[in-house]
């Protein structure tokens, strides 16, 4: 079985609190028993793009031992940025694709961010990385990531800035068996659903939750900060299904304390 490990939406911004609790979701993921075989962290890595924040995201994103991390970008990132910290590659505004080979699972990274703009959008070259990216890829079942989810999740402040003109996307994901199913963040928000008739997994964030139609008051009641970090654990096994597990962890957790 593969083990993919999801954090998301960690929101680093120079200040400690973020800081702390994105080292506390990894401090997790690597105290585990079974280490994870890879950790994807789907997006708004930062909270405004800065190089001061990508600084405090490579440092603590990349520190957990041989466990490969892959890096989308969200709404709240910069490519440019992004590119010089957390990728050591030079600086340019293209969009972000990865393909990454994890034992016999084949991980499709794509770029749903717009610069400048909240709500996502895959650009026709990414459609085009994307189908030859399925096309190059031999063996072996297929998950893919994105920042933004490509449906309405009921969550009034997300829905309005998800990811626009999805339907290609769906399209390629149903017409392809070897796809497993589809990995987002944006929604701050643990969310499961279907899409292209494939599991579809929103992540939770590291940092908040955002409430859904049954909880959001605004302009007072939108973000909870209350509520632990949290990540997601996927697993692809033998009969290339997917299945999600969601932890919180709380400071002094089971597996919360900081490695000695
Ligand atoms: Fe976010």
């Amino acid at each position: 079985m593969i083990l993919a490990a999801q954090i998301s939406d960690t929101h680093f911004d120079e200040a400690p609190r973020n800081l702390e609790r994105a080292e506390r979701a990894m401090t997790y993921l690597a105290s585990l028993r079974r280490k994870p075989d890879v950790i994807l962290v789907t997006g708004d890595i930062t909270d405004s793009g800065k190089p001061a924040q990508y600084a405090q995201a490579a440092a603590t994103l990349r520190g957990v031992g041989d466990i490969p991390v892959y890096f989308l970008p969200g709404n709240h990132d910069d490519r440019a940025a992004f590119r010089t910290a957390l990728l050591d590659e030079t600086p340019s505004t293209d969009p972000i694709n990865g393909a990454y080979r994890v034992g016999p699972l084949t991980v499709l990274m794509l770029d749903s961010s717009v610069p400048g703009e909240s709500s996502g959008r895959l650009a026709d070259d990414t459609l085009d990385w994307l189908r030859e990216a399925l096309a190059e890829t031999l063996d072996g079942p297929i998950l893919l990531a994105l920042h933004h989810p490509p449906k309405l999740l009921h969550s009034p402040i997300i829905d309005v800035i998800g990811l626009a003109e999805p339907e290609t996307l769906a399209d390629i994901i149903a017409a392809d068996d070897r796809i497993v199913g589809t990995l987002t963040g944006h929604a701050h928000s643990a969310a499961a659903s279907t899409f292209g008739g494939k599991p579809l997994i929103t992540c939770p964030s590291t940092a908040s939750v955002l409430g859904g139609v049954w909880e959001v008051e605004p302009p007072t009641k939108v973000m909870d900060y209350a509520p632990d970090p949290m990540v997601a654990l996927h697993v692809i096994d033998e009969t290339n299904s997917l299945t999600t597990h969601f932890r919180s962890v709380p400071i002094g957790g089971w597996l919360a304390t900081p490695l000695a």
